[in-house]
């Protein structure tokens, strides 16, 4: 059988196979009746619901924190107040200080919008050449596009120069943790350095505008530029925790306090502490000055005068003590911003103008 199969060929056997097939299909008997359906199976549990997705913000709602009409318009009332808007004049019909000093090269750089953007840009202190026709600090003076845009991480306010300072008096670099305090401490510098105090007794001339010039903060609130008596004075940090944004450009109270008015909410610092105030120390060494003749009553330091022929020396101690004076005054702050500092640089004047009368 075997033997037969593997010699049919290959077309006998493709009719075998149907012969087969169509045997095998006219053998087929009735349908049998279908069986009973199987029972239904048990319904599986409910997967538990996912939770919603957290709604997306907005594209630009941190954007519109600062960049709406509201906002602008409070922060340009604040500022028209404010010096930085105005500029302060000396006399009626004088020149503003912007006008006067803005445009030379040695003083515009925080005397004019062109001076601080030409200085940020070149890192030098004076600008190249004198400014034509300088205008006053302005939004964009202080302001310039965000270094991020990622505000939940890198809060910022468009900052236009945030660096660290190297201050113009002494060369000492100084800092705030908030990095945007520091545009502050690139304009309000003492400029001028203390006489040298290694010998006391070393003659120094009062020449006209002499002393620190009018925006000594930088220098005073990181305790420099004192005339320290040869380390008698030691150098302390001053405002605690707080920094020059964090005291002048708070909330605003009214249109004349806080925000872009620059000025310090002094009532509601006693919402915190009370604040320690040199005034009554400063008048002390005021006092000793003018008894030493080297202020006038209302407390103007008498300085040489070249057209009269008047020379004003004193030794680098007694001048050390009007530095002092003009310093703390200058800074406007009545010890305020290093009031430890303040206490005793005054405290070491009038021991050395005692001495000095003595
Ligand atoms: C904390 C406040 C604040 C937030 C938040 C903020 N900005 Fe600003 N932005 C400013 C200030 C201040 C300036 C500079 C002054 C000005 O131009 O009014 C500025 C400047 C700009 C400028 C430059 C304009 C120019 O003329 O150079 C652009 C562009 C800008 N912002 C876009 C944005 C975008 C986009 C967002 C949101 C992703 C945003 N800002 C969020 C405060 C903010
Ligand atoms: C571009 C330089 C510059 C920068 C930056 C600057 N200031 Fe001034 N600031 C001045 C000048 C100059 C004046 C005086 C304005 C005048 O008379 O023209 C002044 C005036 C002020 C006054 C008013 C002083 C008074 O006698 O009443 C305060 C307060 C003040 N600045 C605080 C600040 C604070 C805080 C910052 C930082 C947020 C700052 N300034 C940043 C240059 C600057
Ligand atoms: C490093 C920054 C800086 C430079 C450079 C500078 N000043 Fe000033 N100046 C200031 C600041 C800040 C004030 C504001 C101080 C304040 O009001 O508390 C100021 C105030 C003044 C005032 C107003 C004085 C007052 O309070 O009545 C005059 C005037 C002035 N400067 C002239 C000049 C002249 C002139 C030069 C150049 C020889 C010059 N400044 C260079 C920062 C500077
Ligand atoms: C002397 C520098 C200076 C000038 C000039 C200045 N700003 Fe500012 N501005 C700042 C600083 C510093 C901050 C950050 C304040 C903070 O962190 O609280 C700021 C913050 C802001 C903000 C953020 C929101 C707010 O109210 O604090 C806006 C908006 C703004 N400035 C707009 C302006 C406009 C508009 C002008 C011009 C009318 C202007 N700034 C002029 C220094 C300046
Ligand atoms: C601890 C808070 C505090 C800090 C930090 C601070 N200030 Fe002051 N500042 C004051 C107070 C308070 C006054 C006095 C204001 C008054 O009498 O109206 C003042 C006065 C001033 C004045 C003179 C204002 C005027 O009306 O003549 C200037 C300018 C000034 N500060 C700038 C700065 C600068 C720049 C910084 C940062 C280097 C700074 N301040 C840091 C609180 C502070
Ligand atoms: C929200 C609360 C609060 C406000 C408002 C406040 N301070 Fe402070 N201040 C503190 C804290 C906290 C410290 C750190 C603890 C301390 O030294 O007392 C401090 C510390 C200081 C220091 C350093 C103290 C020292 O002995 O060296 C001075 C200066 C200061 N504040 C001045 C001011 C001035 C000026 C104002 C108003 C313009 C003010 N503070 C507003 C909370 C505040």
């Amino acid at each position: 059988m075997k033997k037969t199969i593997t010699e049919l060929s290959l077309l006998g056997g493709f009719a075998l196979l149907l012969a087969g097939a169509l045997f095998l299909g006219s053998c087929e008997g009735p349908a049998g009746a279908d069986g009973a359906d199987g029972a239904d199976g048990i319904d599986g549990i409910d997967g538990v619901d996912g939770t919603d997705g957290t709604e997306g913000v907005a594209g630009n709602a941190v954007c519109l924190e600062c960049h709406i009409t509201a906002v602008k318009t409070a922060v340009e009332t604040q500022w028209a107040a404010s010096l930085h808007g105005t500029s302060q004049t000396f006399y009626p019909g004088s020149p503003t200080t912007v006008q006067y000093a803005g445009g030379r090269n040695d003083c515009a750089k925080c005397h004019s919008h062109e001076g601080f953007v030409e200085t940020v840009w070149t890192g030098l202190d004076t600008t190249a050449a004198d400014i034509p026709i300088p205008q006053p600090v302005r939004c964009k003076t202080c302001h310039d596009f965000h270094s991020s845009l990622d505000f939940e991480n890198e809060p910022n306010s468009a900052i236009r120069e945030t660096r660290s300072v190297k201050l113009i008096a002494g060369g000492d670099m100084v800092e705030f943790d908030n990095a945007e305090s520091n545009l502050c401490m690139h304009c309000h510098q003492s400029r001028e350095e203390a006489p040298d105090d290694t010998d006391g007794a070393a003659i120094v001339e009062i020449a006209e505008h002499w002393g620190p010039h009018h925006g000594p903060q930088a220098n005073l609130i990181n305790g420099l530029v004192g005339y320290d008596y040869r380390g008698e004075v030691a150098s302390v940090v001053g405002g605690g925790p707080h920094d020059c944004v964090s005291c002048h450009m708070g909330d605003v109270v009214g249109d004349t306090i806080g925000g872009h008015t620059w000025v310090a909410d002094v009532e509601g610092c006693a919402g915190c502490h009370t604040v320690v105030d040199v005034h009554s120390e400063l008048v002390l060494l005021q006092d000793a000055l003018f008894a030493a003749g080297m202020v006038d009553a209302a407390g103007h330091a008498i300085e040489s005068d070249e057209d009269a022929g008047v020379v004003v020396e004193y030794q680098a101690d007694s001048a050390g003590a009007l530095w002092n004076y003009i310093l703390l005054e200058e800074d406007a702050s009545m010890g305020i911003h290093n009031s430890a500092y303040a206490l005793d640089l005054i405290d070491a004047s009038i021991k050395a103008l005692t001495a000095a009368t003595k």
